[in-house]
């Protein structure tokens, strides 16, 4: 297990659309170790989601873990999920603002609309089919995420920077809000 290095906003390689993950590849020793470090990694700098893209490997795996997280503490509890080559089917028309951060834009939250709900599809790391629904923080970590494997991160989705702020002041003048 390794603690990998997160590639920040200016890097190339975050914004390098990632490419499907061959189902074959998926029960191999390495592909199955990179997810464990994947997990080590988001552990490590309290994340609640991470895209391969932003561990400098251009496939499409996400990892999801929302639980007691000291960056996100009101956020409802998601368990520990991977996904790969995930794909959001559909989405509510409605949209929810809400602030996100990410471990590529470091010291920044900002509101962001995302769609309340969506409906994804994916592999786990077993490889076997998986399809649900995600509602609130969950669909909004998700479409994040399905963001990153596109080469996109949370700043192309704010339709105005006025609510770009610090971490410091978020927590100063906005936590709550
Ligand atoms: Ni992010």
């Amino acid at each position: 297990m390794a603690i990998l290095k997160v590639a920040k906003l200016g890097h190339p390689i975050t914004r390098a659309v990632a490419q499907p993950v061959p189902l074959e590849a998926i029960q191999t020793k390495e592909f199955q170790g990179f997810i464990d470090d994947m997990i080590e990694t988001i552990h490590e700098y309290d994340g609640v989601g991470l895209a391969a893209t932003q561990v400098h490997v251009p496939a499409q795996i996400a990892v999801l873990e929302v639980q007691g997280n000291p960056r996100y503490p009101r956020a409802p509890e998601v368990p520990l999920t991977v996904l790969i080559n995930p794909k959001i089917v559909s989405a509510s028309k409605e949209r929810v603002e809400d602030w996100e951060g990410c471990l590529s834009v470091i010291d920044f939250r900002g509101k962001v609309p995302r769609h309340r709900e969506v409906k994804v599809q994916a592999y786990d790391r077993e490889g076997k089919p998986l399809q649900f629904t995600a509602k609130d923080f969950h669909a909004r970590v998700i479409q994040h995420e399905c963001d990153h494997l596109n080469g996109k991160v949370f700043l192309d989705r704010m339709p105005s920077l006025e609510t770009l702020t610090y971490l410091a002041e978020f927590a100063r003048y906005w936590q709550g809000r």
